[in-house]
């Protein structure tokens, strides 16, 4: 789509929440149907494209400059470390990324702390500001089975309503930070289309003002 600006939405819940938004600033979302498995719309008539991609992928699709615009959450944001403008706070999924682990972990003699995380980048930061040398346990998901399993000591991992490490008894050790949904930008798409950049911003920006999201 010639002059046409991509946005990026990570498939799910999110997206839907953002579509809402969209909607009630004046960027018709109909043409994206959430229930469908097609992974890009048109909508021809405001020259807006919308791709549907993994979460975790929004911020790589806006790097290459495929999408101008995405939504992503801030921990993906924190991970990927790519050089693109966050704009805004969408205020959407706000949560927490916190190290949990079990209340009563035994001290630890002789050996390196061990974090099951899907998040190896933030946790190596996190621990590092604290002077602490850690060993990494990637994973791509059920992060609370590490303490259970003994595969970790801990975990850093999103806690939303705290449900997930109350059934498997853990609890928050520490908090690392807040977390949200967040509009970023490509920053050669803001120089070439920054007028239609601008627009969508405004308008979503108003929207966010008049209606505070929860
Ligand atoms: C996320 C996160 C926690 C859980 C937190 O997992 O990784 O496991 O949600 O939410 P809660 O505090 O409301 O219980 P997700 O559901 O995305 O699945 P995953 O474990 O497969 O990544």
């Amino acid at each position: 789509m010639r002059d046409g600006i991509m946005i990026a939405l990570a498939k799910g819940r999110l997206a839907k929440d953002t579509l809402g938004i969209f909607e009630a600033a004046g960027l018709p979302a109909d043409a994206v149907d959430l229930r469908s498995r097609k992974l890009v719309f048109e909508d021809a008539a405001n020259s807006i494209s919308y791709i549907l991609v993994k979460p975790s992928d929004v911020p790589i699709y806006v790097y290459h400059g495929v999408a101008d615009i995405g939504i992503a959450g801030k921990d993906t944001l924190m991970e990927e470390n790519l050089p693109l403008y966050e704009m805004l706070d969408m205020g959407l999924g706000a949560c927490k990324l916190s190290v949990a682990g079990f209340a009563d972990m035994p001290p630890r003699i002789g050996h390196t702390l061990k974090v099951a995380t899907k998040y190896p980048n933030i946790a190596l930061e996190f621990y590092a500001a604290k002077g602490e040398n850690i060993e990494i346990i990637k994973l791509h998901g059920s992060v609370e089975l590490g303490p259970l399993v003994g595969l970790s000591d801990v975990i850093l991992d999103i806690v939303e309503s705290g449900s997930t490490l109350k059934a498997n008894g853990l609890r928050v050790l520490e908090d690392v930070c807040d977390i949200s949904a967040r509009l970023v930008v490509n920053p050669v798409s803001l120089k070439t289309k920054q007028k239609r950049i601008h627009d969508i911003i405004a308008r979503v920006a108003a929207q966010l003002e008049k209606k505070p999201c929860e």
